[in-house]
């Protein structure tokens, strides 16, 4: 079997999601592919699809409600059915549970994930150049285990199940400080190192979760927000905190360079980009964060025309995923 080439194409796609999330992921896709993907299989925080027609390798399903996407190659119950099961050569496996609480999985949870990667591990090669990934997700201890393929690409997430193993620390200032380490898991941004010294600059800062994380990291951070900061946070000497309102910001209280603009502004999607529209033109930034409230209906179905239009001035590609700590939000990305 050549390095990555499938032997026989797949013909379901599968998607994992918040918990919660599974009615918006189904009309997601049925908005964008209804008609050729047909719904097939739903557990909580998982589903697949079936296609009217054969899947390309090529093919990505691009879903802001999911966390992880990608080709559904069936079940199996022990680590040699997986092997038999394989259509491609991968080069990592990824096991994850099902089911994921918005706060993280326990080490027990993770403990039972790791004793299926060693079993599998021994039994299936991997093949470093392949661009797939084995995604083994399970549900409960009698359900088989659920088999998925994904290419690795920009937008994946490098960690199994979208999951870092990371938990919120009860002296952070808000539950915000686990979107953005979650994000940063996602954007490759986490090595110990990677920021440090690097500028961000975060409209909607208060009390200062996100801040809280990104000083931790060794970053400079400007927090823009009339609401008042923690006072760990305000305290820090690599902490400036603007208290107005990102329509407000005055130009020359800003570097002239950014390197991460954020975002976690409780407003509609459509006044966040403008702000941050205007601002990107001017502070350059290299990676953006964006965290989109979803908060009715209207915004979650123009949430493609608000991605579109973040595509027209984004420093880079831009990706959209629930993260497993958002809430009635998605966090956006470009890089
Ligand atoms: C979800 S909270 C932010 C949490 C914060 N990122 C953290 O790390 O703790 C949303 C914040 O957006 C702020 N906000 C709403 N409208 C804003 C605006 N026009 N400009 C700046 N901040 C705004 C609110 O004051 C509120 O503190």
């Amino acid at each position: 079997m050549a390095s990555g080439q499938m032997q026989k194409m797949p013909e379901f796609v599968f998607a994992t999601c918040r918990a919660g999330s599974e009615a918006a992921l189904k009309r997601e896709v049925a908005a964008r592919h209804g008609g050729w993907l047909t719904p097939a299989f739903m557990r909580p925080q998982l589903m697949t699809w079936k296609a009217r027609s054969p899947l390309r390798e090529d093919f990505v399903l691009d879903a802001a409600f999911a966390a992880v996407t990608g080709f559904s190659i069936g079940m199996a119950r022990s680590a040699q059915e997986v092997v038999e099961k394989m259509p491609a050569q991968v080069s990592a496996v990824h096991v994850f549970p099902r089911v994921v609480e918005e706060d993280g999985v326990p080490p027990e949870e993770w403990a039972r994930m790791d004793e299926v990667h060693a079993q599998i591990s021994a039994a299936l090669p991997r093949e470093p150049t392949s661009p797939w990934v084995l995604d083994v997700i399970l549900g409960t201890e009698a359900e088989p285990w659920f088999l998925g393929l994904h290419r690795r690409g920009p937008g994946s997430h490098p960690h199994p199940g979208a999951l870092p193993r990371i938990t919120l620390p009860a002296e952070a200032p808000s539950r915000a400080w686990l979107k953005m380490e979650q994000a940063l898991a996602w954007l490759g941004l986490d090595a110990p190192g990677r920021l440090a010294g690097c500028n961000a600059l975060e409209l909607g800062s208060a009390p200062g979760g996100a801040s809280w994380a990104l000083l931790q990291r060794g970053m400079k951070v400007i927090g823009v927000d009339t609401g008042a900061m923690d006072p760990r946070v305000l305290a820090h000497p690599n902490f400036k905190h603007l208290r107005t309102t990102a329509g407000d910001l005055p130009r020359a209280a800003l570097p002239a360079q950014i390197d991460l603009l954020i975002s976690d502004m409780n407003l509609r999607p459509g006044l966040v980009l403008r702000y941050v529209e205007r601002l990107a033109a001017f502070i350059q930034p290299r990676w953006l964060i964006l965290t989109l409230k979803i908060n009715d209906a209207d915004v979650e179905a123009y949430l493609p025309t608000f991605l579109q239009q973040l595509r027209r001035f984004a420093p880079g590609e831009v990706f959209a995923r629930q993260l497993h700590a958002n809430r009635r939000e998605v966090t956006v990305v470009s890089l």
